[in-house]
């Protein structure tokens, strides 16, 4: 386990403020909105965010695989996605050693008990013992702060940064002439993008964002969202993702997919 406080320390922890609602769905009362469908969490992560941005299939071509969250909320995708990539692992006749990285941005950290809460009512959650064990290990001490936890048993990299996700960025771009920053973000292979809706949460899905967003992702990485939002479209394509609709999840007929070829050349 590594854990480093890098971001200048300047305020107490912002606490999600949520309670569980409809089908034990969290729903945030900050933002007014649900951490994910009400159609079932984890059947929209798989849809939207891993088959969205093609996984696992690309597991297969990069050794090292790289994803970045906006919003890590109840860490239902991050989940989702051990899950997957635990099937992987154990079904790849991968010729070299793979290797994930997770990374998520988190404003508002859910506190240990609520999330308990929330996978204790979802008891249909398979592995969710899994992020309730890690979870203590990755909460904030300070804030903003950012920690890191490796699982090397299943070649897993797990770092968030608590925070807003904008001036995280800034920092880690920042720190980009004196190698601290490879080291802590190598660039981003696939975007999950799940802040709350571009309407009660603007910050999320801004143009200084995505065009941020743009500056760490690898050549050709791609982003998956259930957003569908105009302002959202616009804002991607100003950064320069290419983008295009697919069937969204659920009661959300479309979702958005995106590729960046002008990233990292
Ligand atoms: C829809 S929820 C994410 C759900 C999550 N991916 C999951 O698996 O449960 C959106 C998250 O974005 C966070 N958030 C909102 N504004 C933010 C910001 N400016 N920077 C970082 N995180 C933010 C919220 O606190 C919330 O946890």
């Amino acid at each position: 386990m590594n854990s480093s406080i890098v971001l200048p320390p300047s305020a107490i922890i912002p606490w999600a403020e949520l309670k569980i609602g409809e089908n034990q769905v969290p729903f945030s009362t900050i933002y007014e909105d649900i951490y994910y469908s009400q159609d079932g969490g984890i059947d929209e992560s798989m849809h939207v965010f891993l088959h969205g941005n093609n996984l696992p299939e690309r597991w297969k071509q990069n050794a090292d695989f790289v994803i970045g969250e906006s919003g890590l909320g109840s860490a239902l995708n991050l989940l989702v996605t051990w899950s997957s990539w635990k099937k992987f692992l154990n079904t790849c006749t991968c010729p070299v050693n793979h290797n994930l990285h997770y990374i998520s941005f988190e404003k508002h950290p859910i506190t240990l008990h609520t999330l308990q809460q929330i996978y204790d009512k979802g008891k249909r959650y398979e592995d969710s013992i899994k992020i309730l064990d890690i979870y203590p290990q990755l909460l904030p001490d300070e804030y903003p702060s950012y920690k890191k936890l490796i699982v090397p048993k299943e070649r897993l990299t797990i770092s968030i940064f608590w925070g807003e996700m904008l001036q995280s960025l800034q920092w880690i771009l920042s720190t980009g002439n004196n190698s601290v920053a490879p080291s802590i973000v190598p660039t981003i292979d696939a975007w999950f993008l799940d802040g709350h809706a571009p309407a009660r949460n603007p910050d999320l899905w801004s143009s200084e964002l995505f065009s941020l967003i743009k500056k760490i992702t690898s050549h050709n990485g791609t982003l998956a969202t259930y957003s569908v939002a105009g302002k959202v479209k616009n804002n991607l394509k100003e950064a320069g993702f290419d983008i295009s609709k697919k069937t969204g999840y659920g009661r959300k007929r479309e979702m958005l997919v995106g590729i960046c070829p002008k990233c990292g050349t």
